[in-house]
């Protein structure tokens, strides 16, 4: 298994160019087997659930070709192939397939969703969302199965505020006959991005970025070409990585807006920031961290996904921080692994207690998940001596290029071989100490 190692101690400086969103890429994807003809998708991620997504196309038919960031799918000759196990388990997002199915096919069958351990990750909206539209739901060996004569609009309102749910019955609703609205629907930059795709294809959509969404179905939905937008969480990790390292970082291909609540915190703790177009410039250089709390929210909130990323930088924050995930109770598994780097922090029910400041040394840890990944590579820029990170593959699924664009910011960071300037027999020494 891969290893990272990073000798920390470096602020990061320079340009770094963002990447595609993954959870646009992965929710656009699947949204292609709703064409009828070839579909275009670029700007997209080189990640590995990228690479999974259209394997799984292959797999029901779909000619696929994925080159240097662009996506050709040609769907017509799909089929609803039951992908009960096999790569479908290895991501969470693979529950889309159930919506772009049953709206294409009117049936689907696909394997309970793998992907990261955060605890707790219900479908029971998607559920209810799709049994609205008409179809029959049931489980059974760890796969859903999904069936409707015919899909028919309806009125569903979303109990718990769903990132996947809202996306899931959209990729379902297109297709179904007459009027769906989906209240309490979840606002993230990733829900209006599909619902741009899929207007392209010919979609019937109102509302995406708002709590109401209403879909007139249609029967057929073409081809189109799409550009993703940014990652809004790559660059909250490239902001709080360039903060924590006390760097200058411009950050290209970017909406500053996606990341308001993002720089507002970073703003409150003592980091410069500017905004221009498409690009942010972090500058930390000069700041001494003053600790804040932090709550997750749903979008515009501050999102989960940099909850883990942004515990790292408050262990180098004066004061005592409280953060706290109201979205994911069990996304804490970095804690323990920042714990044994020298961190002060407590977990007490859904918050962490960070008493900061503390220096923290490299040593040998392990990422549970992908965000909890980025939380211990950032500990490792910022630790004395070597920090070795295992589980790489959970960063591998949701961040391109990671060692090559830190490595152009100046950090020592490397993937499995020795450090240029360490001696290995040195370097086992630092990660042991
Ligand atoms: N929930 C339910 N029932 C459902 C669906 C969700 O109770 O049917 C609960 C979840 O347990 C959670 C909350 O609702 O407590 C929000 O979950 P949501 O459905 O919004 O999350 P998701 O769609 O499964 C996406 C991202 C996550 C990100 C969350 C929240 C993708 C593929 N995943 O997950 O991204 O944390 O939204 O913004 O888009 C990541 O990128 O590392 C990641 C985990």
């Amino acid at each position: 298994m891969d290893k990272l190692y990073i000798q920390g101690g470096t602020p990061l400086k320079g340009k770094v160019q963002i990447s595609g969103a993954k959870n646009s890429a992965v929710a656009l994807i699947p949204a292609t087997i709703l064409a009828e003809s070839t579909i275009t998708i670029d700007n997209l991620p080189n990640i590995s659930d990228v690479r999974v997504f259209a394997d799984l196309l292959r797999e029901i038919g779909g000619t696929v070709e994925l080159r240097e960031g662009e996506l050709t799918v040609d769907p017509s000759a799909m089929t609803a192939v039951p992908l009960p196990n096999g790569s479908v388990k290895k991501l969470r997002a693979s529950y889309y397939l159930m919506g772009a199915m049953l709206g294409r096919f009117g049936r689907a069958a696909v394997g309970l969703p793998g992907g990261c351990n955060l605890g707790p990750r219900p479908i029971d909206q998607h559920i209810k969302g799709f049994e609205a539209l008409g179809a029959t739901v049931s489980n059974d060996h760890g796969a859903i199965f999904l069936k409707a004569d015919e899909l028919r609009g309806a009125r569903i309102y979303l109990d718990v505020v769903s990132v996947g749910a809202t996306i899931n019955i959209m990729l379902a609703a297109v297709r179904a006959k007459g009027q769906t609205i989906i209240e309490n629907a979840a606002k993230e930059p990733e829900i209006i991005d599909v619902a741009t795709l899929l207007s392209s294809m010919g979609a019937k959509i109102k509302g995406a970025g708002t709590d109401v969404i209403r879909i007139e179905g249609v029967d057929k939905l073409n081809g189109c070409r799409h550009t993703i937008i940014p990652d809004r969480i790559e660059s909250g990790t490239f902001m709080i990585a360039a903060a924590a390292s006390k760097g200058q970082v411009i950050l290209d291909n970017v909406i500053p807006k996606h990341l308001e609540s993002l720089s507002s915190k970073l703003r409150e703790i003592g980091v410069t920031i500017q905004e221009q177009d498409d690009q942010l410039y972090i500058d930390a250089s000069q700041a001494d961290f003053q600790a804040v709390d932090i709550k997750t929210l749903v979008h515009p909130g501050f999102p989960t996904d940099l909850q883990q990323p942004m515990t790292t930088l408050l262990t180098q924050a004066v004061g005592t921080s409280i953060v706290t995930d109201t979205i994911y109770s069990a996304r804490f598994k970095h804690v323990d692994e920042l714990r044994r780097m020298g961190a002060n922090i407590k977990v007490e029910g859904r918050s962490a207690i960070i008493y900061g400041a503390t220096p923290l040394q490299g040593t040998k840890v392990t990422a549970s998940d992908l965000r909890a990944g980025a939380a211990l590579v950032i500990a490792g820029l910022i630790s004395t001596g070597v920090t070795e990170i295992s589980g790489v593959e959970h960063i591998d699924r949701g961040y391109e290029d990671l060692v090559a664009k830190l490595q152009e910011l100046g950090a020592e960071v490397w993937r499995n071989l020795p450090a240029p300037a360490t001696e290995p027999a040195e370097m086992d020494k630092a990660i042991e100490s």
